[in-house]
């Protein structure tokens, strides 16, 4: 999978599938099931650290987990969150930074949260060659200025900025947005007037393809219930109950049987 064939799916109307992970052997399922992208997104920050916000999370780490994601992706294209403090200083450390996750992680492309203000660092960025995935809506390193997890744009004001901004980073040469919790009729608007491919998440149907977080959608994070989340599976009752069954059966000394030892 490319940034090439990613915009080629657009214009052909194929719908373009991202899931998060943060991890070899969840990664590597995935893959296997055929996703187009994976993103190493700084949900790691919750799902993997139990943080109760993504700003915690460093450069090193996001390195860390993207590297055990490439080494599982034969097919997707792995896409690495640039964490919080990593492009906002000065459009030169952005660059260095980014230079670094790709350098050190092997991952193919970045995804950043803003629009017209973070503009000059990720013109830099994609300058340097590297494909850049922009993030508009609901950002959750801005949460301590959203205060909270609220759907974004649905005053007229923030809805034109957000469809400003939009144009702002395809123009620049963005391969692909996420748009995440924002009105389903701006989205689809968005996804139509932009080259570039449009994924939602809480965005409605009209963009060109959806992410999840994998924790999410596989009912791992049992406490997380919004509208938009679909769970296609229920693995935490599955686990579970799989770790019942082997408390039990420690206990009773039914594991191991005389076929599983040596
Ligand atoms: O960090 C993340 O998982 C994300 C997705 C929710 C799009 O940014």
């Amino acid at each position: 999978m490319t940034t090439a064939k990613i915009r080629q799916m657009k214009q052909a109307g194929e719908k373009i599938t991202m899931l998060t992970a943060y991890d070899y052997t969840l990664a590597s399922l995935l893959d296997e099931a055929g996703i187009d992208t994976i993103l190493v997104g700084d949900s790691a920050s919750n799902v993997v650290s139990g943080n109760q916000y993504t700003l915690p999370i460093t450069v090193d780490e996001m390195i860390f987990l993207t590297r055990g994601v490439v080494r599982a992706a034969k097919h997707a294209l792995v896409i690495c969150d640039m964490p919080f403090g990593s492009y906002q200083i000065s459009e030169e450390d952005a660059v260095r930074n980014a230079i670094r996750i790709m350098k050190e992680s092997g991952c193919d492309a970045l995804k950043m949260e803003g629009g017209e203000e973070i503009l000059p660092a990720i013109r830099h960025i994609i300058q340097a060659g590297i494909p850049v995935c922009g993030h508009l809506g609901l950002t959750p390193q801005s949460v301590n200025q959203f205060g909270g997890y609220g759907l974004r744009a649905k005053e007229e004001a923030e809805a034109a900025k957000l469809m400003h901004d939009a144009q702002l980073l395809d123009q620049a040469g963005c391969f692909m947005i996420v748009l995440e919790k924002i009105p389903a009729a701006l989205a689809e608007k968005v996804a139509k007037a932009v080259a570039c491919p449009v994924i939602g998440i809480g965005a409605g149907s009209g963009v060109d393809g959806q992410v999840l977080v994998l924790h999410d959608m596989l009912g791992l994070n049992q406490g997380f219930k919004p509208k938009f989340l679909r769970r296609f599976a229920e693995l935490g009752d599955a686990l579970k109950n799989a770790v019942n069954d082997y408390i039990t059966a420690v206990k009773d000394a039914s594991f191991p049987s005389n076929e599983e030892q040596y």
